[in-house]
C-alpha cells in the first residue's frame, strides 16, 4: 500500500504516519527526518538545506525530489511506502505523478489531516524530540517516562530548532502559501479523504485507519 500524509506543521504527521506504517509494514518516508539525518551528518544534502530548515523554508525542490525517488525504489519499499512530508508543494506532487509512473507505482490513499492553529501551536511548542534517535514526545500529550530522556533509547530530549515560535509562524505561512494548494491538486481524487486530527491522539489514529482500509 502506498500512502501520502500531508497536513500543516504538527497536525501529527510524524506521530501518526510511524504508526500506520508500522500496521501495515510499509516504510515511513519522512522527508523532515531524512533532511534533519542528512544536516546531522554533514552531507552535501545536508549542507545545503540547513540554512533553509532553520529559517522554516521549504528546501529547494531538486534537492527533495531526488531523495524521494531513491527511497521509493529501495530494497524496503517493496511492500510500500507512507510519504510524510512530501510533496509539500504542486511541482512535488507534479514530479512524484512522475515518478511513480516511470517505477510503475501508483498511490492508494491521500490523507489530509487537519486541526485549528491554536492545537498545531500547542502541539509544536510542547514537542521534545530525542536527540539520538528522532522519537518524538510532547510536555503534556505524550510526557516521557523520565523527565528529559527518551524512553526508546535513554537520550537526552530536546525541542527542534525550527520549534521557536517565531519559525512556527513562519511555517505556518509557507503551508499555506505553497501546501495547500495541495488540496486542490488531490482534492478530487478517489484516493483522497481528510480526517479530523483535532482529538486526541488515539481517537486520530482510529479515524485514518479508517481512511485507508475503507
Ligand atoms: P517536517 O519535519 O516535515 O516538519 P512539519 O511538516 O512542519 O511537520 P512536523 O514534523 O513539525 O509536524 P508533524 O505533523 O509531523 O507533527 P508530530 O507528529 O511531530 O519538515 C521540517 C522542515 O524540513 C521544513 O520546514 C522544510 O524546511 C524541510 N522539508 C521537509 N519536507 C520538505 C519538502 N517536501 N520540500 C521542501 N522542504 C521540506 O506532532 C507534533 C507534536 O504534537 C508532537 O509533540 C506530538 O507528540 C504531538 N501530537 C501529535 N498528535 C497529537 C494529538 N492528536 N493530540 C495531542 N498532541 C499530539
Amino acid at each position: 500500500m502506498n500512502i501520502i500524509l500531508f497536513g500543516p506543521p504538527g497536525v501529527g504527521k510524524g506521530t501518526q504516519g510511524a504508526n500506520l506504517s508500522k500496521e501495515f509494514g510499509i516504510v515511513h518516508l519522512a522527508m523532515g527526518d531524512l533532511l534533519r539525518s542528512a544536516v546531522a551528518e554533514k552531507t552535501d544534502l545536508g549542507l545545503k538545506a540547513k540554512s533553509f530548515m532553520d529559517a522554516g523554508e521549504l528546501v529547494t525542490d531538486d534537492l527533495v525530489i531526488g531523495l524521494i525517488e531513491e527511497r521509493i525504489v529501495a530494497d524496503d519499499a517493496k511492500n510500500g511506502f507512507l510519504l510524510d512530508g512530501f510533496p509539500r508543494n504542486v511541482a512535488q506532487a507534479i514530479a512524484l505523478n512522475e515518478m511513480l509512473s516511470k517505477h510503475s507505482l501508483s498511490l492508494d490513499h491521500v490523507v489530509f489531516m487537519d486541526a485549528s492553529k491554536k492545537a498545531l501551536l500547542e502541539r509544536l511548542t510542547g514537542r521534545l524530540t530525542c536527540s539520538a534517535c528522532g522519537f518524538g514526545f510532547h510536555r503534556h500529550y505524550s510526557p516521557p517516562k523520565i523527565a528529559g530522556q527518551c524512553d526508546q533509547c535513554a537520550s537526552p530530549l530536546v525541542q527542534r530548532a525550527d520549534d521557536t515560535e517565531k519559525v512556527i509562524s513562519h511555517r505556518l505561512e509557507v503551508y499555506a502559501e505553497q501546501t495547500a494548494p495541495l488540496l486542490d491538486f488531490y482534492g478530487n481524487e478517489d484516493m483522497f479523504c481528510k480526517v479530523n486530527a483535532e482529538a486526541g491522539m488515539g481517537e486520530v489514529y482510529a479515524s485514518l485507519l479508517v481512511a485507508v482500509k475503507g
